[in-house]
């Protein structure tokens, strides 16, 4: 079996982990974990959202946050960014890289951000231009590959047709999301299998939630077909608040784990991480999915 030698780890704890959280950390604790994550040998982290602060409150300080943040050489800070007024306040904060996203399924796109697919495709398009005008670099999401909340099902044509559209207007990778953790490995096959016969493999990444303890496997079999970029979240906090009954992504040491006992180097620091990961499960006051923070808690 062939795998990757190294994988790019990008943790998106900071915005997918708290976005969906009622507890309300403050600014300053905000920062100081971002700052924690930028010491564990993490290259990217995806540090807030530009979005409307009434559909997402958890993330309302977002140009403070961004201001506030140590820029540590070597690690790229991006955010979210659904539009021109995120991208305004983005620039406002200064980031590297805008996040820009949508939905494969109409249903939770117009839920996550009430618009049509077709809407969504020319602001993101124009979002995509003037970001790179701003000399910024630019990723998409494509959520709902796997399975919508609402539609269930969501027919590969469309996954393909949007895919196209987005790599179309230039974007440098798309993340594929699982959004409700629902996919599995035959069926990571079947996806990856139709866009890498279109898109080359280094642009394409995978963003796995685990709500039903699937992400890990589906990762291997992602490995195994050429993918060399995941995203993970810190402590495993998180999930979409569109997205009724989903939990976090893949916890990030559960990914470092498993990849560095497989001989594929992640550069992050495990102890580190879990240590970030700790933090923040304090502060969350709850315990967090993270199999290897359980860990160790205990030793
Ligand atoms: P809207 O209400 O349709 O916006 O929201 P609008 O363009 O009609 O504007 C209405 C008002 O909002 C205006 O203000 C705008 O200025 C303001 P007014 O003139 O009435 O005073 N506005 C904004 N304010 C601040 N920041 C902005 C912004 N845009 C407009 N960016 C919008 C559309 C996209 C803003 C809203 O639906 C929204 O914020 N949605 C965000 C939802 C979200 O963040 N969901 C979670 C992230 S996605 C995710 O988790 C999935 C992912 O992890 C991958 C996966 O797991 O699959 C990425
Ligand atoms: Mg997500």
């Amino acid at each position: 079996m062939l795998y990757p030698k190294k994988v790019k780890i990008k943790e998106v704890g900071p915005r997918d982990g708290l976005q969906n959280e009622n507890v309300w950390i403050a600014t300053e604790d905000k920062i100081s974990w971002i700052n924690q994550l930028s010491r564990t040998g993490l290259s990217y982290i995806e540090i807030t959202s530009f979005v409307h602060p009434k559909w997402i409150p958890a993330l309302r300080d977002a140009i403070d946050v961004a201001k506030g943040i140590n820029r540590e050489k070597g690690v790229t800070y991006a955010a979210l960014v659904p539009n021109q007024k995120g991208l305004e306040n983005a620039l406002k904060g200064g980031i590297d890289e805008a996040c820009v996203f949508m939905s494969a399924s109409e249903t939770h796109n117009r839920k996550n951000i009430n618009k049509s697919t077709a809407d969504t495709l020319h602001i993101l398009k124009q979002v995509n231009d003037d970001a790179k005008k701003a000399n910024l670099t630019t990723r998409a999401y494509l959520s709902t590959v796997f399975g919508c909340p609402y539609e269930k099902d969501v027919p590969l044509e469309q996954v393909i047709r949007l895919s196209e559209a987005l790599f179309e207007f230039g974007i440098s990778e798309l993340s594929l999301g699982d959004t409700i953790g629902a996919a599995n490995p035959v069926q990571v096959e079947i996806v990856l299998e139709a866009l890498l016969a279109r898109f080359p493999a280094k642009q394409i990444a995978l963003h796995f939630h685990d709500t039903r303890g699937t992400a890990l496997a589906n990762m291997v079999t992602a490995l195994q077909m050429g993918i060399t970029v995941f995203d993970g979240s810190a402590g495993g906090l998180g999930g979409c608040p569109y997205a009724p009954g989903s939990s976090g992504n893949a916890a990030t040491e559960d990914i470092v784990y498993m990849l560095e006992q497989m001989d594929i180097k992640t550069n992050v620091k495990l102890d580190k991480l879990l240590s970030a990961a700790k933090w923040i499960e304090e502060k969350m006051g709850k315990q967090l999915p993270s199999r290897n923070l359980k860990v160790f808690k205990s030793s």
